[in-house]
């Protein structure tokens, strides 16, 4: 199949492509432009570890082809920290050992960057539903859920001290 050019906004940069349409956004993301931070799991929508923010919003950028990006704009997990600082989701992981093999945690670290900002302050039964919809095969949820009830705290009052 021919390649088209295809014009990316990404992490608040350019980028040209040049891809079939059929690709995947995950794969382009990955492949083309060279962010790797976001994973591949199961390809079809179930697993969330592709998740990047399509115009801010929590999107699987395996359910797209990234001919449809052009004009939108994507975040991925590489722009989450800014200047070497952890962003308070990432601390949050980093403290309360939120993650084992890390392969799910671009993708949950993104769904909250965003789901946190419209709700600082969410139960635990409110993070456990949104959070259904990343699987983790390692960890047990727990420590990810302390990590994100962590994280909203230090959003809403500053960072803590431990
Ligand atoms: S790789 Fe996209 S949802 Fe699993
Ligand atoms: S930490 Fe390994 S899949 Fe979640």
């Amino acid at each position: 199949m021919a390649k088209v050019p295809v014009q990316l906004r990404i992490n608040q940069e350019d980028y040209q492509v040049f891809v079939e349409p059929r690709k995947l956004l995950s794969d382009v993301i990955r492949e083309d432009v060279g962010l790797t931070g976001t994973h591949v799991g199961c390809e079809h929508g179930e697993c969330g570890a592709c998740t990047i923010l399509w115009d801010a919003r929590p999107a699987r950028s395996c359910l797209l082809f990234a001919v449809q990006a052009e004009g939108h704009e994507i975040t991925t997990i590489e722009a989450v920290s800014h200047d070497g600082q952890l962003s308070p989701l990432q601390q949050a992981f980093h403290e309360e050992h939120g993650l084992q093999c890390g392969f799910c945690t671009p993708g949950i670290i993104m769904t909250f960057e965003s789901y946190l900002k419209d709700h600082p302050n969410p139960s635990e039964a409110e993070i456990r539903d949104v959070l259904s919809g990343n699987l983790c095969r390692c960890t047990g949820y727990q420590n990810i859920v302390c990590a994100i009830k962590k994280a909203a705290g230090m959003i809403t009052t500053g960072p803590q001290k431990r």
